[in-house]
């Protein structure tokens, strides 16, 4: 019997279904299908990505396992994503786990998928890859989220501030469907800032007290103004839609930064990591690096394919439950709402 610790790492808790497979800390394999089905609706519909996940749970799992090169039953556990999401889509993953642990004897891990977003600097391609050190803070900008943790150890994690209203991701998501967009139109808005003026309009941005934010009153302040114009000008979004995308993209920033400077003078950390969808934004990739070079801090980056949802955080957070030995019992069910 190997004394190698490998984790299969399951992820369902939104339109992406993941498995990915991790030995030792160091990633083998992570493999995500996407849903197309939610396209034509302009966001994600719950039920639907509840039965794209059960078509593609099993082939998913299956690629994961042989690009690993891993039999399932050198598996050491298995860990999924228990919440938060939607409870539809969790509940195939943690069933699916629950399943296979079973029938493979192995014990299974509940990962939180905000740890899972945290610790997904912890994953490794090559022994050598660098990893954040403790204490550190995590930006963690997502969809769904927009938290200031203080990381003091993988188990050990404190949230500092969080949204009161809006997440990042929706400020992007809901202004761009106002402008015509797509869904998700994070990924639009930072195509279009590319090639626009971020100074030709302004937005409303929240004055909250302490460590938490808020975007819902820039949403506002975005579709007002754009009301306002279009009155006068109904040509006025297609003429200006690289301005207001980076106008827009610049406000939010700012929002992110202004909170992220408060909790790196309260806390006193040397690191700070970003995490989520938002952070495959490249306008806050940028500007968080430039923000951690001007402050001589360590900054983390995450590779853009640990932004977005996947398995391999998953993994990597049950890996270090699993060094913990803290399992899960059968009779654990899927949450849709938590924090860190
Ligand atoms: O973490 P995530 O995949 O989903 C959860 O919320 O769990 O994040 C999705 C969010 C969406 O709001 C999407 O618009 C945003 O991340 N996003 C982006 C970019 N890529 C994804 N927002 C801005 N710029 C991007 N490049």
């Amino acid at each position: 019997m190997s004394n190698q610790v490998t984790i299969l790492g399951i992820e369902s808790s939104c339109d992406d279904t993941s498995a990915a497979v991790i030995r030792d800390g160091l990633l083998l394999s992570n493999v995500i299908a996407s849903q197309s089905v939610h396209e034509e609706y302009g966001g994600v519909v719950p039920e639907l990505a509840s039965r794209a996940h059960q078509q593609n749970i099993v082939p998913v799992v299956k690629a994961a396992l042989d690009r690993a090169g891993v039999d399932k039953h050198e598996l050491s556990a298995i860990a999924f994503t228990r919440g938060p999401g939607l409870l539809g889509s969790l509940l195939v993953g943690t069933s699916f786990a629950k399943g296979l642990s079973l029938g493979l004897r192995c014990p299974i891990i509940d990962v939180n998928h905000l740890h899972g977003h945290v610790l997904s600097h912890f994953i490794r391609r090559q022994p050598d890859d660098e990893v954040p050190t403790y204490p550190f803070l995590a930006l963690l900008i997502s969809g769904g989220n927009s938290q200031l943790i203080l990381v003091r150890n993988y188990n050990d994690m404190q949230l500092l501030g969080a949204t009161i209203d809006d997440a990042a991701g929706e400020a992007f998501d809901k202004c761009a469907k106002t402008m015509g967009l797509p869904y998700p139109g994070g990924p639009h808005i930072d195509r279009l800032a590319k090639e626009g003026d971020p100074d030709r309009f302004y937005f409303a941005k929240p004055h909250i007290e302490g460590l938490n934010y808020s975007f819902s009153g820039l949403k506002t302040s975005f579709l007002y103004t754009l009301r306002d114009a279009v009155k006068d000008d109904p040509g006025f979004i297609e003429a200006n839609r690289a301005d207001l995308a980076a106008s827009l993209q610049r406000t939010i920033i700012e929002i992110l930064l202004d909170k992220l400077d408060k909790a790196v003078r309260q806390t006193g950390v040397s690191t700070v990591a970003i995490g989520g969808g938002v952070s495959a934004n490249s306008g806050v990739r940028q500007a968080v690096a430039d923000y951690c070079a001007a402050h001589s801090l360590k900054a983390f980056i995450p590779e853009r394919a640990f932004t977005t949802d996947n398995a391999a955080m998953v993994a990597i957070a049950g890996y270090y439950k699993y060094l913990d030995k803290k399992f899960c019992g059968y009779d654990e069910v899927p949450f849709a709402r938590v924090t860190v």
